[in-house]
């Protein structure tokens, strides 16, 4: 437990005595509450403090890498199934964070979460949609008439242009795809459109940032330079 005041310096909202004054004007709140009292204990890793609305935490901007397995949708709440929040250890419980774009249920590999907002909005732009590279597993075999065909831009079922895109066949029924925009079912439908309807999918890079070793169903948080790295691109 620490006092709020000193946790409020801490976090970078001002000095001791411009702390005073914030909390005097009512800005604080504790756990949804507001809070003046700056002597008041508080314990940071399980109550949440915020400022004019914004969560405040010591930590900063928080970005963190998960290897998401299928199973799980990406969103914070779901009636049906278990989402990819369940993935997060207890200890990121308080820095709100949000998952960047999203991986479909049964779509495994790199999924990003932030508690930056504006993080979150650059990457996810569709002006700035960094590339991402998938492996896929389909039925059939890629042809030079398939790669073309994703040069060019594929126009999915229901008459929706796909920008142009890579197709790396790798192997039979493997293929790499790289595309810079985030529709729905994108990979999935972009394949099928070419009779390589897919049977598994993985998210293996986004710009330079790669998966890489990192196990299934486990996380790990992004160093600064990372982060801006993917904000490069
Ligand atoms: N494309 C898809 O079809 N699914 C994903 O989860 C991501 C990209």
């Amino acid at each position: 437990m620490e006092r709020l005041d000193k946790f409020l310096s801490d976090c970078g909202a001002g000095t001791r005595s411009q702390v005073k004054i914030i909390l005097k004007n009512g800005r604080v709140t504790v756990d949804g509450k507001p809070e003046r009292e700056g002597s008041r204990k508080i314990d940071p890793d399980t109550q949440s403090v915020h400022l004019d609305g914004e969560l405040l935490n010591r930590r900063g901007r928080v970005v963190v890498m998960l290897n998401k397995p299928a199973g799980f949708v990406t969103a914070t709440e779901d009636k049906n199934d278990k989402t990819v929040m369940q993935l997060l250890p207890a200890e990121y419980g308080h820095l709100e964070l949000r998952p960047v774009g999203r991986l479909d249920k049964a779509t495994e590999g790199l999924l990003l979460f932030t508690n930056d907002g504006d993080l979150l909005h650059r990457l996810i732009s569709p002006k700035k949609e960094v590339p991402k590279l998938y492996y896929a597993k389909h039925e059939g075999a890629a042809t030079e008439e398939d790669v073309k065909a994703f040069a060019e831009g594929i126009t999915l079922g229901d008459g929706t242009k796909c920008l142009p895109a890579i197709l790396q066949p790798v192997g039979p029924g493997e293929s790499l795809v790289t595309v810079c925009e985030g529709k729905y079912h994108q990979v999935r439908r972009m394949l099928a459109s070419r009779s390589l309807p897919v049977t598994y999918l993985e998210r293996r890079q986004e710009g330079k940032l790669m998966l890489g070793d990192l196990p299934r169903g486990q996380i790990r948080e992004l160093t600064e330079a990372e982060i801006s790295a993917l904000l490069e691109v």
